[in-house]
């Protein structure tokens, strides 16, 4: 398993659990020696309990060298494909350094199998690459085979995914990828066998939907804001016609994370270089939609404080990106909480599993132990993150601590009526 940040790591415990020989390569030291200590260096429930079950099978180990995976039977490569700086189009050099460490080592028939999220195309420059340059040359099998976790539900997505996808060149890889994952497809999971370029557009269609179907129910919030309509009751009536369905039509603050927001930029940086632009040229209007809930979100706060943040106290629950995770790339808490501290006020921050990411990377926050104490002498209390523990907050017993009793929640996740019974101006994104 070449690579073991979130999808490698999770996925090599995950095939060590299933009775593979696994061996993790990364690059990063520290990661290595956390792994090997049976230390997850991320936040995902249940893995680390699966990790050290795994480790203590002797089935599973990590390693920064290489060369003590050459005699693999098959490779998967699962490194991250960040958004390059300043530009919408993906940064490759991880899976460029992988391929080239890796070439040389392909001595005798193998199979690469990729799983990375890759811009379309990228599988079949990595072939010819390890064609031109493995030992094995032409031997070298390549399979692409996208992956769907989700984070926070990374152990249960990778051992019963809702489809398989395989992407290959010849029956000789389909065969492996049967092989390998047969305890899955005797449950019955679907299999689509395709091409590379159709399993590696798989992945980048389907989160280019999901961030789709994310911001036209924040769109309809716009909407709603005008109209004095609730987008909270819009979604669930929506959600009984079956054709559209009810899952990741909650409107709020929007989408983040290090998939979503850098896949639909890297998908339209891709269908330009192919010159099919205007095919996904909505995607640019998906990402503005979803920006422009930031700026609502701190448009609404301000409007509580008066309309100036100067020496205001906000007190803001959540910086994840979403809740069960300490992932905190491009969240869009972080974003709103940067933007008010910029305008002036001191935001005090409290998550139940990001501070330490969030401290790293946000110093000039303020950061608090617990959800009462980041509210504590608050103008405003944004909602930023649904976490469960936000939502049993008891407002009532909350009310005397703010200076102020308004709350926004930018999540629409908080029971309205509850809040504004114990006295808070209760204020939220796309409804009255
Ligand atoms: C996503 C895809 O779901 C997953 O299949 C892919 O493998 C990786 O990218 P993830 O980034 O873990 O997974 O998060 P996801 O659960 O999809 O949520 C993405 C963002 O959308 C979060 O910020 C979440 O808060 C937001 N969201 C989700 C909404 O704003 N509304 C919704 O209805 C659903």
């Amino acid at each position: 398993m070449i690579g073991t940040s979130y999808l490698g790591a999770t996925h090599a415990i995950c095939m060590a659990h299933l009775g593979y020989d696994v061996i993790g390569v990364d690059v990063d030291a520290e990661k290595v020696a956390k792994l090997t200590a049976g230390v997850v260096p991320f936040f995902e429930p249940g893995l680390t309990e699966l990790l050290e079950a795994t480790l203590a099978t002797g089935r599973l180990r990590f390693t920064t060298s290489y060369d003590e995976a050459a005699d693999a039977d098959v490779h998967f490569v699962c490194v991250g494909t960040p958004q390059r700086r300043g530009e919408n189009a993906a940064d490759l050099s991880y899976i460029e350094s992988a391929m080239a460490s890796l070439a040389p080592l392909l001595t005798r028939p193998t199979v690469v199998i990729g799983k990375s999220t890759v811009p379309v195309g990228t599988a079949e420059r990595m072939l010819a690459f390890l064609h031109e340059h493995a030992p094995v040359g032409n031997q070298v099998e390549m399979v692409w085979n996208p992956e769907f976790l989700r984070e926070g539900w990374a152990i249960e997505d990778t051992l019963h995914p809702d489809r398989l996808v395989f992407g290959v060149t010849s029956s000789t890889g389909e065969k492996a990828m049967r092989e390998i994952f047969a305890s899955m497809i005797s449950t019955g999971v679907p299999v689509v066998v395709t091409d590379l370029a159709t399993a590696q557009l798989v992945k980048v269609a389907a989160n280019a939907f999901l961030a789709t179907k994310i911001s036209f129910i924040n769109a309809m919030a716009e909407v709603c804001e005008v109209t004095h309509a609730d987008v909270k009751k819009l979604s669930e009536a929506l959600s009984y016609d079956g054709r559209i369905g009810g899952r990741f039509l909650h409107a709020g603050l929007g989408f983040g994370g290090g998939c979503l927001p850098k896949d639909i930029r890297a998908f339209m940086a891709r269908a330009g270089e192919l010159g099919v632009d205007q095919a996904l040229s909505f995607l640019s209007e998906v990402d503005a939609i979803n920006q422009r809930r930031r700026a609502r979100m701190v448009d609404l706060a301000r409007e509580c404080v008066d309309d100036s943040f100067k020496r205001r106290k906000v007190g803001v629950l959540g910086a994840a990106f979403k809740p069960n995770s300490d992932d905190i790339r491009d969240s869009p808490a972080l974003d709103v909480a940067t933007r008010i501290h910029k305008a002036g006020a001191q935001v005090t921050v409290y998550d139940p599993a990001a501070m330490v990411n969030a401290r790293r990377d946000y110093p000039a926050l303020t950061y608090a132990a617990s959800a009462e104490e980041a509210i504590d002498g608050a103008d405003v209390v944004l909602h930023l993150t649904e976490w469960q523990e936000f939502r049993e907050l008891d407002p009532v017993a909350l009310a005397d601590r703010v200076r102020q009793r308004h709350i926004v929640d930018g999540r629409n996740a908080l029971d309205a009526e509850r809040w504004r019974a114990a006295g808070w101006h209760y204020r939220a994104l796309g409804r009255p």
